[in-house]
């Protein structure tokens, strides 16, 4: 297995393996340290099927589920993150951690690349840990002990599900979609700190009103996505990239009008952030 890191900061690229082979378990640990080190790792030239794709997934965590749009047939556990040629909204299009708005978001997400445009379609991640590492001393201690509103209902969110949740909804009504976090979490691997709030899914810090807490936010928004702290992925078909949620955001870009992108998702399943 070859590692080559894609920026100093977060991001790493897997060659030389062959998941259609048996794994063993040296080579999921390496996989695994990879991922730990740097947040997000893109695993290139693999050609496996859904039932594969889920195998290979749990050696990383328990199976989670999307809540708002259905698996596919004969495979649940997969969510088709799919942007048809006719399209122009794409899932995913903006900075984000995975449903962070769920009482225990996903600790990891994995996508396979099954069909790409012939350019664009890129994903951006950024580190926050450096996001949060970067802060003054005084900063820090200022967001200690605060906690974000996460809620799937802000619009610019809400719109990127719109098609998918179109062709295949799924029923949301006994699921709860909104969740106060700390602002400043610990990974229970690395116990390491991270800044945990996004522009796509934050409104508001507990205790505050709207106004009050804007100022923060619009500013913890930027530090998470400065350009030092991420890394751009060019997608090649049959990549598999698994990336941290507690650790980074990612932002898929919608530059690619008039092709079709297909993936395969499965997320892994988190505790409660503390
Ligand atoms: C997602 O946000 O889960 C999708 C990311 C992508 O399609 O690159």
């Amino acid at each position: 297995m070859h590692i080559e890191k894609l920026t100093p900061q977060i991001g790493a690229v897997i060659r030389e393996i062959n998941l259609n082979e048996k794994t063993t378990d040296t080579l999921i640990e390496k996989i695994k340290e990879a991922f730990y080190n740097h947040l997000v790792i893109f695993i290139e030239d693999q050609d496996i099927d859904p039932r594969q794709f889920i195998r290979f997934s749990k050696h990383f965590g328990e199976l989670g589920a999307y809540p708002f749009v259905k698996g596919m047939d004969h495979f649940p556990e997969i969510v088709e993150v799919r942007k048809k040629k006719d399209e122009k909204i794409n899932f995913g299009g903006l900075w984000h951690t995975d449903t962070s708005y769920l009482p225990e978001p996903p600790a990891s997400s994995i996508l396979y690349a099954v069909e790409i445009p012939p350019v664009g379609g890129d994903t951006l991640f950024s580190n926050m840990y450096l996001a949060y590492e970067n802060l003054t001393p005084a900063y820090k201690a200022i967001l200690s002990n605060l906690r974000g509103y996460n809620t799937s209902d802000k619009a610019d969110a809400a719109v990127t599900r719109t098609h998918r949740m179109a062709d295949s909804p799924k029923n949301t009504k006994s699921i709860k979609t909104s969740a106060f976090h700390p602002i400043v979490r610990t990974h229970p691997i690395t116990k390491k700190l991270s800044l945990y709030c996004s522009n796509a899914h934050t409104t508001h810090i507990e205790g505050m009103s709207n106004e009050e807490s804007k100022g923060i936010l619009q500013f913890l928004f930027s530090q998470q996505t400065k350009e030092e702290y991420t890394c751009r992925y060019k997608w090649k078909k049959g990549t598999i990239a698994l990336w941290d949620n507690i650790a980074c955001q990612h932002n898929a870009l919608n530059d690619y009008h008039g092709f079709e992108r297909v993936m395969y998702r499965i997320t892994h399943r988190g505790a409660k952030p503390y």
